[in-house]
C-alpha cells in the first residue's frame, strides 16, 4: 500500500528553513550546517553527486539516507523548493538539480502561478505543475506511484500542510545538533502527533538525532 513519507532537516530549536540566502548561495550559509551529516553520507555521494568511488560515511546517517531514496514512486514539492520563488521570471527554470535530478519519478510542483507544461528530465524525473489541494495532488501522485510510496519533499510550508491535513504516514526528521535561532518552524500546530504516530529516536555518530513518526 502506498505510504506518504516526509524526510526533513531541522535544528535543535525546531527550525527547518534557513535564512540569509544570496544569489551565489540561495540556501544561505546555515543550510550546509543543517544538512552536513546527510551530505557526508555515502548514499548522498552516490545518489546526488554521482560519486561511485565509495566515499562517504556508512553509519546511522547513511542508513537513513538510503531509506530516503528507497521505494518512492512519485514526489510532491512546493513552488519555493522547486525554485519558482527564487527565479519567478525564468520560464525555462528546471529546478536546482541539473539535467538529471535525483528523483527518477514524476514530481508534482504545487504552484498558484500560471501553469507550465511538464518538463521531462534525464533519469526518469518529470516535473508537473499543479494548482490544486493537497488532497487532490496526493491522489494524482498516488496513482502515478503505482503502489510505491509518495514523498512530500518540502519545503517547510508544503510539508506542514500535508502534516496538518493528517495525510502523512511516515515523518523522518534529521535534527542537527545546532541552534539556528531563526527561520521557519517545523513543529508549530502539530500538537499530539505522537498520539497518532509511533515515535522512535536514534542518535547517529554525527550527533544527528533521527526522530521518526510512523503510523
Ligand atoms: N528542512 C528541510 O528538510 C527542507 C526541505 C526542503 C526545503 N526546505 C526549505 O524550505 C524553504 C522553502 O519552503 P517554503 O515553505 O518557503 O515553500 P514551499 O513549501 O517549497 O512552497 C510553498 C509555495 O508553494 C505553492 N503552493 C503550496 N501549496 C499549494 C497549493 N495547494 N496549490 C498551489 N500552490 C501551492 C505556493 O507558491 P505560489 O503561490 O508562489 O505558487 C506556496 O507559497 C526553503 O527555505 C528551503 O530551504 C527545507
Amino acid at each position: 500500500m502506498t505510504r506518504v513519507r516526509i524526510d526533513m532537516f531541522a535544528s535543535l530549536d525546531g527550525y527547518a528553513s534557513t535564512t540569509g540566502g544570496t544569489a551565489d548561495n540561495p540556501m544561505g550559509e546555515d543550510w550546509g550546517r543543517l544538512t552536513a551529516a546527510y551530505a557526508a553520507t555515502r548514499t548522498f555521494h552516490e545518489r546526488v553527486l554521482g560519486d561511485t568511488t565509495g566515499a562517504g560515511t556508512t553509519g546511522i546517517d547513511d542508513s537513513h539516507a538510503a531509506a530516503h531514496f528507497d521505494g518512492i514512486g512519485a514526489e510532491i514539492m512546493g513552488a519555493a523548493m522547486f525554485g519558482l520563488h527564487a527565479f519567478p521570471d525564468d520560464p525555462d527554470w528546471k529546478g536546482w538539480w541539473g539535467d538529471q535530478p535525483p528523483f527518477g519519478t514524476p514530481v508534482y510542483v504545487l504552484t498558484h502561478t500560471a501553469p507550465r507544461p511538464p518538463i521531462p528530465m534525464q533519469g526518469g524525473t518529470t516535473f508537473h505543475f499543479r494548482d490544486t489541494t493537497v488532497e487532490d495532488v496526493l491522489a494524482e501522485a498516488t496513482e502515478a506511484a503505482g503502489g510505491s510510496d509518495v514523498r512530500v519533499g518540502g519545503g517547510v510550508s508544503t510539508a506542514r500542510a500535508f502534516l496538518r491535513a493528517g495525510l502523512v504516514d511516515h515523518l523522518h526528521v534529521m535534527i542537527a545538533p545546532i541552534l539556528l535561532g531563526r527561520g521557519t518552524r517545523l513543529w508549530d500546530d502539530l500538537r499530539g502527533l505522537e498520539h497518532t504516530h509511533k515515535v522512535t529516536t536514534e542518535v547517529a555518530e554525527s550527533g544527528t538525532i533521527h526522530v521518526t513518526f510512523t503510523r
